[in-house]
């Protein structure tokens, strides 16, 4: 095996760190790098990494953050997981995401032992859980850094500690240690840290962190902290810098946009600021996602119908079609609300692609409850919906609610729901076959490279013949075939 000697450098961090943000995560940087450029001579090649993600579009956002961090220092970005420095960004709404970070562990294990330069990193929103820390430290030593959703700014910084811990003096003579840096809530948020793009032509752009809404069923809020918005002028600067880089479409990403803006100093609403990234020159289309119905504006809807450059798709999360299921699960609208709402926004849009979640064997459902939801289901007719099993979670009041539904049953729901969700959904796609849409070009298809795959304004997906040269661009493309979830164009 390979023997690695000290970092020579070592504490190279410590003493001169300025105490104001960002400018000490980039005297971090910098340390990091003279520790990376070490490494990587004794290794006799450049150190890679790879960052795995779970989960929602915010946790996608934020492993762009990090790995742009990771590239700052000198890590070399890798396509597998056998790497210097793997990093999970993890995902708690559901058991089964915890389940399968565990498993990979293992197997993560497997690759540490062969290679003396790998450390193994876990953030994310399960880091977020007490009990899922205790677990790692007791039966995954090998890990060697954890930190939770809080400081993701000040990931440079904790690896820094995380290199010196493991190939530091000190490491050599006490052994590694595991470096844990949790935090319970921050009302922090650091601009202006590196980011990487994963596409050249379209970004996430976070506009709000965390939730105040406390549905029953949900984890979000204990591990995302209390819901605080960013300045628009900082969203909006951010905004003409992807466009100046060539960006022409930006998703803005928050757990509720509807309520953007509320707690700042002065009170800005989403609709304003959705205008105003849409009148940004060079944004061509803009997205966002998740909107509350309980918070959905008049004036929101308003500023779409406008809008050209705002997509005609609304993601508006149902979870359940009983007005009683919904005041248990705190969600703060009936189901006769929910209906009217889209009968508002398709008024105002007609054209728009509506879609949703939808959570099965919530605890006391009874089979009137579920027809409910199908109810709605049939009489919204969603372009798509996401269909989940409830799943408990430890710490939320729906966990120790009574009438926790068998598996059975909640299962049989749930296939029932999605066969229904599918047949609606594919029926609805149907319509535009035959239709020429806008399609923005986002890469060569991974089955066939003859063809390119897009997404038109509603999000459908579009594989056409194409090239490398049409990436990033919005194209006028001839539906052909509907195929239920995805279409085969020509462009025109
Ligand atoms: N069980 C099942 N689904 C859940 N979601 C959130 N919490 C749970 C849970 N405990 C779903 C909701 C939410 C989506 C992101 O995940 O439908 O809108
Ligand atoms: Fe969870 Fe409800 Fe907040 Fe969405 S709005 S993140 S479901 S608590």
């Amino acid at each position: 095996m390979h023997q690695i000697n000290n970092l020579t450098q070592i504490n190279l961090s410590k003493g001169l760190a300025p105490t104001e943000e960002p400018a000490r995560q980039y005297h971090y940087i910098k340390a990091a790098r003279a520790y990376i450029q070490e490494l990587s001579a004794q290794k006799g090649a450049p150190l890679t990494f790879h960052v795995s993600t779970f989960g929602c579009q915010m946790n996608a956002r934020d492993s762009e953050k990090l790995t742009g961090i990771l590239e700052e220092i000198g890590y070399q970005k890798t396509d597998t997981e056998e790497a210097d420095f793997v990093l999970y960004n993890t995902c708690t709404v559901r058991e089964n995401a915890n389940n399968k970070v565990y498993g990979r562990l293992g197997y993560l294990n497997g690759f540490q032992k062969k290679n003396p330069f790998m450390m193994i990193g876990l953030c994310g929103c399960m880091m977020q859980e007490p009990a899922v820390v205790e677990k790692i430290k007791q039966s995954y030593r090998f890990v060697n850094l954890i930190f939770g959703t809080h400081n993701i700014y000040k990931f440079a910084e904790l690896l820094c500690t995380a290199l010196e811990a493991t190939f530091g003096s000190n490491a050599k003579k006490m052994g590694r240690s595991m470096i844990i840096d949790i935090w319970q809530d921050t009302d922090k948020i650091v601009e202006e840290l590196p980011v990487e793009r994963k596409y050249a032509f379209k970004s996430g752009v976070n506009i709000m962190f965390g939730c105040d809404n406390f549905c029953s069923y949900c984890i979000v809020p204990y591990v995302r902290g209390r819901e605080r918005s960013r300045k628009p002028e900082d969203i909006l600067q951010e905004v003409r810098t992807l466009a100046a880089d060539g960006v022409v479409e930006v998703m803005l990403l928050g757990q509720n946009v509807n309520s953007y803006g509320k707690n700042l100093k002065e009170p800005y609403t989403f609709a304003r600021l959705l205008q105003e990234v849409a009148n940004i020159d060079g944004i061509e289309r803009v997205r966002f996602m998740t909107s509350h119905p309980k918070d959905l504006s008049d004036e929101l809807i308003a500023v779409m119908a406008k809008s050209e450059k705002i997509c005609r798709h609304l993601h508006l999360p149902l979870q359940s079609g009983s007005t009683r299921l919904l005041k248990v699960m705190n969600r703060k609208y009936t189901k006769e609300q929910y209906l009217s709402l889209v009968e508002k926004v398709r008024a105002a849009i007609p054209d728009i692609a509506i879609t949703t979640d939808i959570i099965v064997g919530f605890p006391g459902e009874t089979e009137e409850d579920f027809n409910e939801t199908m109810n709605v289901v049939c009489k919204v007719g969603f372009d798509s919906a996401f269909t989940f099993l409830y799943s408990k979670r430890t710490g939320t009041p729906a966990a120790s609610m009574e009438g926790q539904i068998p598996e059975e049953t909640a299962k049989a729901r749930f296939d029932r729901l999605l066969r229904k969700v599918q047949e609606i959904a594919s029926k609805k796609a149907m319509q535009y076959e035959g239709t020429v849409q806008k399609v923005l070009v986002e890469h060569i298809n991974e089955m066939d490279e003859k063809l390119v795959t897009g997404r038109m304004g509603n999000n459908s997906i579009v594989h056409f013949p194409g090239t490398a040269d049409m990436i990033g661009k919005i194209l006028d493309v001839y539906l052909k075939e509907c195929k239920g979830f995805y279409y085969i164009g020509e462009a025109r």
